[in-house]
């Protein structure tokens, strides 16, 4: 994101976020354009010379015009639900470059992708084959569809997050492939065209990706070999983004790393080229985080100070309810002042207001000495940030802002209390 301090004021693009704050409240989710629309050509660029198709996976962030700055931008879309399928054809993107995945499909959202032509099912099981193939024979449609298998691949980031092992419930089986992809050919109105993999998120490293290009090369000739005109290979998304130590600067506690950075996405993708590029096959990726996650931040207001026994806490008017992630999987977000002001530290908890000991979006975290009423930025909350937003303890939903150089357009309002209780 192009976040910087000027004059010891944080700004996003040419925006004081402290103009924000006290336009529209907290907390605000801010989001930087040019940010996103750099990440997704730089996920672009990477595969250019070989037919491909970047989809943008919408769970990490579908407010609307995110959605409709990416279109316009050429990117395909990831959708796992009728929801995300309605808003990506609102948004703009053309039906034939969506894919539809999810381990978990009713046949109402196989109906919706059918009926708008989408260009091809991510099938997770033989009876999602079986209830497909139905479903298109009642429609008169041919669905196309890839298949997403398992390769039992250990990625190294979170458990809750990472998805290729055998004991996890997405994909099928790599020792069962050969036998999904037989019956996939025999069933009516189904059109195999491809092979799926997604290893997992937030993964750092290009081995893993290596790892999966391998498998996915030698499904594509097994399958040949076997008479299927496999022409579709679609290799995930799951491109690590950097939460600590996003943004460096003299008066900011240097972050301690447990691991090397995350490499970038086009060293990641690069990992899988050697192999793909060789297939004949069209390349399809689905990256999320890496598009949005550092586009994003989440503006809090410390409500109060308070210290119990040991330890202090920030109490924040941002809650679990508000950016899930530390509460879900401990995630590290990077937490700045949006005035930076002193140089003195304290070692603080900083925690929401809901009725949770789980709220909290940073524990034992070093900081620049913070006052009340002063504002953080939380860092790195564009992914799977908004979109994991909930009412719980009938909160509200806070508002999200889009900022483009010194222009800033409210991309959705805060959820009023009559809204609430309507
Ligand atoms: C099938 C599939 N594709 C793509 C993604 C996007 O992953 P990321 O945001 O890590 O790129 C996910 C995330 O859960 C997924 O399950």
């Amino acid at each position: 994101m192009k976040l910087e301090y000027r004059n010891n004021e944080l700004h996003c693009e040419d925006v004081p976020l402290s103009e924000l704050f006290l336009e529209f409240g907290t907390p605000l989710y801010v989001y930087s354009r040019s940010a996103f629309l750099e990440n997704f050509r730089a996920i672009d660029h990477a595969l250019h010379g070989i037919e491909h198709v970047t989809c943008y996976a919408l769970k990490a962030n579908s407010n609307l015009h995110i959605l409709k700055a990416l279109a316009e931008e050429g990117a395909g879309a990831d959708v796992v639900s009728a929801g995300e399928l309605l808003l990506a054809l609102k948004a703009g993107f053309s039906p034939e470059r969506i894919v539809f995945a999810g381990v978990g499909k009713r046949e109402d959202e196989m109906e919706l992708g059918l009926k708008e032509e989408i260009h091809c099912f991510n099938v997770e099981s033989i009876p999602e084959l079986q209830l497909l193939s139905l479903v298109a024979m009642r429609l008169q449609k041919r669905a196309r569809v890839a298949l997403r298998i398992n390769p039992d691949i250990r990625a190294g980031s979170h458990p809750y997050i990472s998805t290729g092992l055998n004991d996890h419930k997405f994909g099928i089986p790599a020792a069962q492939a050969a036998e999904a992809f037989r019956t996939a050919a025999s069933l009516p109105n189904l059109e195999v065209c491809g092979v799926h993999v997604h290893i997992g998120s937030q993964i750092t490293r290009p081995e893993p990706f290596a790892e999966a290009a391998d498998i996915v090369a030698s499904l594509v000739r097994s399958q040949r070999a076997a008479g299927l005109p496999i022409t579709h290979v679609d290799v995930g998304g799951g491109f690590g983004v950097r939460y600590k130590n996003a943004l460096r600067q003299e008066g900011l506690p240097e972050e301690d790393e447990d691991s090397a950075p995350p490499s970038a996405p086009a060293e990641l993708i690069g990992a899988m080229l050697p192999v793909l590029k060789d297939l004949g096959c069209t390349v399809w990726l689905e990256p999320g985080r890496a598009i949005v996650a550092d586009a994003g931040l989440l503006l809090t207001k410390v409500l109060y100070r308070k210290e119990n026994g040991a330890k202090r806490f920030l109490i924040v008017d941002a809650g679990m309810n508000d950016l899930l992630r530390p509460s879900l999987y401990q995630a590290y977000h990077q937490i700045v002042p949006v005035r930076l002001e002193t140089m003195e530290r304290e070692t603080v908890d900083v925690v929401g207001p809901v009725c949770e000991t789980g709220d909290f979006l940073a524990r034992d975290r070093v900081m620049p000495r913070i006052k009340q009423n002063d504002v953080l930025a939380v860092l790195t909350a564009g992914a799977y940030g908004f979109v994991n937003v909930s009412n719980y303890n009938s909160r509200l939903r806070p508002a999200e802002v889009l900022v483009n150089g010194d222009r800033v357009r409210v991309i959705r309002p805060r959820q009023t209390l009559e809204e609430l209780v309507s």
